[in-house]
């Protein structure tokens, strides 16, 4: 007691990060700073589901529904959300900057259930046009500015039957030639473009090794991470009884990221996130960069973590949240130290080229021929679209009218704080100053290793869980 008044009475020393790129070398994501690499804890996040996606609003361009949800995220322990449809004519500044100061990164879809927006799996060539490319890189040119943007994901189980898979495959490497060429072009970072697979024992391997081959040289048809939709570990299973121990093996020589794009199986509830420590343990963490889980919000597949009342906006933790809290809560990341070894490979990996590709994958044709050059036009000249910023926020922004509430229906004892672990613009936690106001009473998180009056140490602890105390 004496010693901890002690070290608050000395002084508080706010220590803020900044939001890096990440980057992928070799087989796994890394921090373009930090050089500490990277594991995926995330969840797929899209309220609403995908049936409900409108012009008007998406996950991220609604302010009170970020400040609703972020603390969420930040309760839950995650660094990444996976967002799978958005509108590029939309802000989404705010919802960027409060996940950027949260410390959370973004896998962004470029696809939408919208006309246009979106590959025909059966007929790709009637929506492989102009029309459709505008979208994506509209999308691509939106989110390539901000830093927390982790990688863009060309497609969603576009191949998911025999028929899709006879016709599509051409058009998604295409695809992924044309956003890495966008981003060539018009950004100033490298951002990694993956593909998001169906869990389908037929083509999920064939077209990772399709999607990974370098076509005639071109080193963009390669992607710089695969996604897989995998749903096989329920209720109470092992690494062996799951088949994870399968789906290692099958991806272990995969020279480029994996991770579980989707997971979670519904088939036995409660959910207990079993899967979850051995997801990020040296059975795994070789080969699978973490994953995200299906899907923060309730909807009628019922794979939610929390159930959103329509009308009042507020949240109902399900058991799910906290099963898999506590999952997270006990389970470490993978550490520089334990990939040492591997890291070694993966370096002189890296320098080598990709595999070349060969005349034919299984259960895959892939002799379409796409009409070329469709996209040469808008990388040329670039599309209209505001570019992503970050932006100044205060508590007015940060303040969130929902309700929490636990799975019974109880209000939560302890409400989910939002709290600052990057140095963002100027993020504050107070009032919006108005031109009469002290100013002296306005904390200003916007320099790092800011120090604080004592006074102010105790009142700041609440609302900051991320500072550090010397
Ligand atoms: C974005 O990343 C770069 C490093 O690549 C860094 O210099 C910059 O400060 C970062 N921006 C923010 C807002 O953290």
């Amino acid at each position: 007691m004496f010693r901890s008044i002690i070290v608050i009475a000395v002084c508080i020393r706010l220590v803020l990060g900044k939001i890096n790129p990440i980057e992928v070398r070799g087989k796994h994501f890394y921090d373009s700073v930090s050089n500490a690499p990277f594991f995926i804890r995330g969840i797929d996040y899209q309220p609403g589901g995908s049936s409900d996606f409108t012009e008007d609003k998406d996950p991220l361009s609604d302010t009170s529904v970020c400040a609703r949800d972020i603390p969420l995220f930040q309760n839950l322990g995650i660094n990444a959300v996976r967002v799978y449809s958005l509108n590029p004519d939309l802000n989404h500044d705010k919802c960027m900057t409060m996940l950027a100061s949260a410390g959370i990164y973004l896998i962004l879809d470029v696809n939408s259930p919208l006309t246009n927006q979106h590959l025909n799996r059966y007929e790709p060539w009637t929506t492989y046009n102009p029309v459709y490319l505008e979208h994506v890189f509209k999308v691509v040119e939106q989110f390539s500015s901000y830093n927390n943007t982790l990688g863009f994901i060309a497609g969603n189980e576009i191949i998911n039957d025999k028929r899709s898979a006879e016709r599509t495959p051409p058009y998604i490497k295409q695809l992924v030639i044309d956003i890495k060429g966008y981003i060539k072009a018009h950004s100033s970072r490298v951002i990694p473009v993956g593909y998001s697979a169906a869990d389908d024992l037929k083509y999920r391997v064939s077209l990772s090794k399709y999607l990974e081959c370098e076509d005639q040289g071109n080193h963009d048809s390669s992607v710089d991470f695969y996604g897989v939709n995998s749903y096989q570990w329920c209720g109470d299973q092992d690494f062996q009884s799951s088949g994870y121990d399968k789906l290692v093996d099958a991806y272990k020589d995969y020279s480029k990221p994996v991770f579980f794009s989707e997971f979670g199986c519904n088939e036995v509830t409660p959910r207990k996130f079993g899967e979850i420590p051995t997801l990020y343990s040296d059975k795994m963490y070789h080969t699978f960069s973490g994953g995200l889980v299906y899907e923060f919000t309730q909807e009628t597949n019922n794979y939610g973590l929390v159930s959103v009342d329509e009308e009042t906006s507020d949240v109902y933790l399900l058991e799910d949240f906290d099963a898999l809290k506590n999952q997270y809560t006990k389970t470490p990341h993978p550490t520089v130290a334990d990939l040492r070894i591997i890291q070694e490979k993966v370096t002189s990996r890296a320098a080598k080229n990709n595999p070349n590709c060969y005349n034919k994958y299984t259960n895959l044709d892939i002799t379409a021929k796409v009409v070329p050059k469709m996209a040469a036009e808008f990388i040329r000249k670039g599309v209209k679209c505001e570019r992503g910023k970050y932006v100044d926020l205060d508590k007015a922004d940060l303040v969130c009218n929902s309700k929490y509430f636990d799975a019974k229906g109880n209000p939560l004892s302890k409400i989910p704080k939002f709290s600052i672990v990057n140095e963002i613009n100027s993020v504050k936690l107070t009032e919006p100053e108005s031109k009469n106001s002290n100013s002296a009473s306005t904390l200003m998180l916007s320099t790092t290793n800011l120090i604080i009056g004592c006074s102010m140490a105790l009142g700041l602890i609440l609302d900051v869980v991320s500072v550090i105390c010397f």
